[in-house]
């Protein structure tokens, strides 16, 4: 799979969904699934967005024992979406325990992706909620490392760190990158962003975006223009 733009289709039911969707009569975009969708929803959610031609971003950030998540991985292999992904916190263990729950018997399986640190977290709440006092960007990328180590495919991560990481864990280490706005669009309640154009300068492989796209009067166009200025 080569440079995408991924829709973060953060809406609330299925039929929101499908209706934003059905603006798109040309090429199917990439999407993303999160949890408020999945959990409103269920598994057909994915199924029938698969049905409709699209590849999925599964985003439901595991985190569990390594048992419960290896499990957890073999029912959600069956959803065959593209990515999905857990939280690097979770540790090495658990990461591989997860990558071999993922895998199908026919040694297929879809790419694994690790959160290093949520960009919702910063220096002071990870040093006085979770008593970590290294400086977080070290944090991140000793996570990214931890999880190319237990053989995951790459991380979701700022745009501004996804250099850093593929200096730190090799070119091949998938970075994912929310938080991205156009030059002249609203920034909302993000805090770090950089354009699509920006984005693939600094070397992302995919970048995640919601609002720019489905608040936009006019979602296709919105869309055209970021894979444009993303992939050329
Ligand atoms: O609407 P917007 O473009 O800000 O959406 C970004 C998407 O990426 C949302 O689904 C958000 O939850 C997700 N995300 C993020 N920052 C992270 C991880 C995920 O914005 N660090």
């Amino acid at each position: 799979m080569g440079k995408d733009v991924i829709i973060a289709c953060d809406f609330k039911s299925a039929e929101d969904t499908f209706a934003f969707l059905s603006k798109f009569t040309g090429k199917k975009p990439f999407v993303k699934i999160g949890m408020e969708l999945f959990y409103a929803e269920g598994p057909s959610i994915v199924r029938e967005i698969k049905k409709r031609g699209h590849k999925i971003f599964l985003d439901l950030k595991l985190h569990d024992i390594p048992n419960t998540v290896k499990k957890a991985m073999s029912v959600l292999r069956n959803l065959d979406v593209d990515i999905t992904n857990l939280h690097a916190a979770g540790t090495k263990r658990m990461m591989e325990a997860a990558l071999e729950g993922l895998t199908r018997e026919d040694g297929t399986r879809p790419l694994l992706i690790a959160v290093t640190q949520l960009t919702s977290t910063d220096q002071e709440s990870m040093e006085n909620d979770l008593l970590i006092k290294a400086p977080i960007d070290e944090v991140v990328m000793h996570y990214a490392k931890n999880a190319a180590d237990a053989g995951l495919d790459g991380v979701v991560c700022s745009p501004l760190e996804a250099e850093k990481v593929h200096n730190t864990c090799g070119k091949e280490f998938l970075t994912i990158t929310p938080g991205v706005r156009f030059a002249d669009g609203d920034i909302g309640d993000q805090k770090r962003v950089m354009t699509p154009a920006e984005a693939k300068k600094i070397g992302s492989d995919y970048i995640v975006v919601g609002r720019p796209i489905t608040a936009a009067d006019d979602p296709v166009a919105a869309y055209e223009r970021c894979v444009n200025e993303f992939i050329g």
